[in-house]
């Protein structure tokens, strides 16, 4: 009888199969605000591997004012943690890329052709201010595309000063912009505000992406719990195009 409960949660819990690749996390201890040892690390892939996930490009915070990451570091800070991944007997494809805070430093590295580090098919993650709008948004978006790359903008749900003027979604849209909405968005983790917006996004056809944005081992018990499995499993998101990318 207990075994018969156990097995019935646990088909219950959220697969992730569909999905295929997560392109938003934090599993790079010590360089942002995301892990913090090589251990949390290798427990989250872990976790993530058996939610159905063959591959992990996680994003570190490049924010100059906080998070001075360069290509050395991150990459490697994943070799490290692809090594004990490996001891640890995990299959699942770990790689790296950045979540670019659109802030002066980036500016400058567009301008001048310092690389960047993409996720598969050159794209670009980037992050907005959650307070205040930036006035250069659809410049640097420009930019970006102009110097070849494809921008995906991470989280749109999470700029509330969007909300007021939710036209701007489609704009950067037909812009060239790529949208990643965040699991826990199709929660209440980051209030009911936020969770509206996740839904009317995906309403709209908005978004292209789906990503973890796990920080922290509670970030994937929650996303394990999640029970938003209909939206998850019936929008089109386009994740598994990007694993048959070659890098
Ligand atoms: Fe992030």
């Amino acid at each position: 009888m207990l075994n018969w409960l156990f097995d019935r949660k646990k088909t219950e819990e959220l697969n992730l199969d569909h999905i295929g690749i997560d392109i938003h996390s934090h599993l790079l201890p010590g360089i942002d605000d995301g892990v913090e040892t090589v251990e949390e690390a290798v427990a989250m892939v872990r976790k993530m591997q058996s939610l159905g996930y063959k591959k992990l490009v996680t994003t570190p915070h490049v924010m100059w004012d906080c998070y001075r990451n360069t290509p050395e570091i991150i990459l490697s800070k994943v070799e490290q943690v692809r090594s004990a991944c490996r001891d640890a007997g995990l299959v699942v494809e770990l790689a790296a890329a950045a979540e670019y805070f659109i802030d002066e430093h980036f500016n400058e590295m567009l301008a001048s052709g310092e690389t960047i580090l993409t996720l598969p098919g050159n794209r670009v993650l980037v992050e907005l201010p959650y307070s205040t709008p930036l006035m250069n948004t659809s410049e640097t978006l420009f930019s970006i595309i102009e110097r070849g790359y494809q921008p995906i903008l991470a989280h749109p749900e999470r700029y509330t000063y969007f909300y007021s003027t939710p036209e701007v979604y489609r704009k950067l849209v037909d812009q060239g912009c790529e949208l990643q909405l965040n699991i826990l968005s199709l929660t209440t983790y980051y209030g009911e505000n936020i969770n509206r917006m996740a839904e009317w996004l995906l309403k709209n056809n908005l978004i292209t992406f789906l990503g973890t944005d796990a920080h922290k081992m509670q970030h994937i018990d929650m996303i394990q719990r999640s029970n938003r499995k209909n939206w998850i499993s019936d929008y089109p998101f386009q994740n598994t195009k990007l694993l048959n990318i070659p890098e």
